[in-house]
């Protein structure tokens, strides 16, 4: 039976050290056992942006990028999105099982009694110009709200943990509405709890005066998909952001704040934003040759496409590519689409995309949907981020409660000057 060792010889000082492997990784602090002199620190990895580092064990969720699989607690994204609610796949992320009927209606009146913010968030806004991006509000409003509950920092409190949980999922779909409607310079339209989650998302983000609001089917149940299928995606760039700012001890709100930053870049959530630009800057199909040659030139991305997991085509826009489908028969096809379906063609078929394993990512088809669904480029990011909050909650909680994980702070390699005393400044040059 081989053993489940890794044997490593030090050719500066020829010993050799066997470690231990345990689901298929060394654990890096073995390592520091091999020195030169007896007093080094002993070795490290060295892995800037984490290319091949676990930094954490998780049951959340599964990604294959070679295969292209992607599953919630072990259940393809393709059946969720098909046959779930946004919150019954949201209670599948935080609690590791399906809810059955009772619990998915507990649960989903927990959060409808949840929506609400408190009035002073809405003069927080208030101060934001009317021109300010609505990931920026999202990002510092969910900041606020850790002032507007204190008792969050008792964060080894499962009843507590459990009530910031129900406020954020149930908030942040407010926090979002509202910030579009400063934007507009909208009144603010309160949530409407007989509505579903998607549906009053909607509501608050689109109804005018008193006329009563009725979204239409097909498109609350292609946001209820999209919010499905941006609910979680393991150790992506914002999740690790919450569970490093969360490892500081530091409230759920602060930690999400952090979180939702991250994602607000462009290589990250704010990628469906930067795809529309993209093709609104193409602007046309027979220009599309051009900017890809630009591509290829290292002039700039094709946002939307590549990923650092999916080497392969994204399960998700897989799903979102035929859902557009269904959107456009409502809303009218998104003339981009055309430009977008070119875009692809072609990418699919050039050595240099092929060479580097670039697919369309979740990125490239939402933001089409987004726009023919009304919602302005600034608000796709925080589209992103609604969805979201559950995974970095479930990560969150899974961190705390991981024995195992301490404050995250990690090394360094020093390059620096060695020991230099001090120079007056009348003696530098
Ligand atoms: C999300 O991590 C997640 O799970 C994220 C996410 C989630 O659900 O949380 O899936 C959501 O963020 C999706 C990704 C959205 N971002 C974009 O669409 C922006 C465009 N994509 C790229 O910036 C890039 O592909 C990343 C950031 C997504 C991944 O970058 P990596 O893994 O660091 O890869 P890399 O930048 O090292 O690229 C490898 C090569 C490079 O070329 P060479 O230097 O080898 O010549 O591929 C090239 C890159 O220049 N490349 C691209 C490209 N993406 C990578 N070239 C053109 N267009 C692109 N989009």
């Amino acid at each position: 039976m081989p053993k489940e060792t890794l044997t490593i010889t030090d050719n500066r000082t020829g010993k050799t050290f066997e470690l231990p492997i345990v689901n298929n990784t060394i654990h890096s602090t073995d390592l520091r056992q091999i020195k030169v002199k007896d007093d080094d620190f002993g070795m490290m990895t060295y892995d800037p942006a984490f290319m091949n580092t676990a930094l954490c064990k998780s049951t959340i969720t599964f990604i294959d990028g070679d295969k292209g699989i992607l599953r919630y607690r072990g259940y393809p994204i393709e059946q969720l999105a098909e046959k779930c609610t946004y919150l019954e796949v949201a209670y599948l992320i935080l609690h590791g099982e399906l809810p059955t009927k009772e619990q998915l209606t507990s649960w989903t009146t927990d959060i409808k009694l949840h929506t609400f913010i408190h009035e002073n968030v809405k003069l927080l806004m208030e101060g934001f110009r009317y021109d300010a991006h609505p990931m920026g509000m999202f990002v510092s409003t969910v900041a606020a709200l850790s002032t507007f509950y204190p008792e969050a920092g008792n964060i080894f409190d499962a009843g507590t943990r459990w009530k910031q949980t129900l406020r954020l999922i149930g908030k942040v779909p407010t926090v979002a509405a509202f910030a579009y409607r400063h934007s507009k310079g909208m009144p603010y339209v309160y949530p409407d709890n007989e509505l579903s989650f998607t549906g009053n998302f909607l509501n608050m983000m689109f109804r005018i005066g008193t006329v009563k609001y009725n979204p239409h089917p097909v498109l609350e149940r292609a946001l209820e998909i999209l919010f499905i299928l941006h609910a979680d995606h393991e150790l992506n760039c914002s999740t690790t952001a919450m569970r490093n700012v969360g490892s500081s001890h530091v409230d759920p709100y602060s930690a999400t704040a952090a979180a939702a930053a991250a994602l607000y870049g462009p290589l990250h959530g704010g990628a469906n934003e930067a795809v529309l630009r993209m093709l609104d800057q193409i602007d046309s199909i027979d220009k599309v040759p051009e900017f890809i040659k630009t591509v290829k030139g290292g002039e700039g991305k094709l946002m939307g496409f590549g990923h650092r997991v999916y080497k392969n085509f994204d399960p998700r826009a897989q799903v979102i590519k035929k859902l557009a489908d269904q959107v456009f028969e409502v809303t009218g096809r998104n003339p981009k689409l055309d430009i977008a379906l070119e875009l692809e063609r072609i990418a699919l078929q050039d050595e240099y995309f092929m060479k580097r394993k670039l697919y369309p990512n979740v990125d490239f088809y939402s933001g089409l949907i987004y726009q023919a669904m009304g919602f302005p480029l600034q608000m796709f990011p925080v589209l992103f981020a609604i969805p979201r909050t559950s995974g970095w909650i479930a990560h969150w909680q899974e961190m705390l409660q991981d024995p195992e994980q301490k404050i995250a702070r990690p090394r360094q390699v020093y390059l620096g000057y060695d020991k230099r005393d001090f120079v007056p400044i009348q003696s530098r040059k």
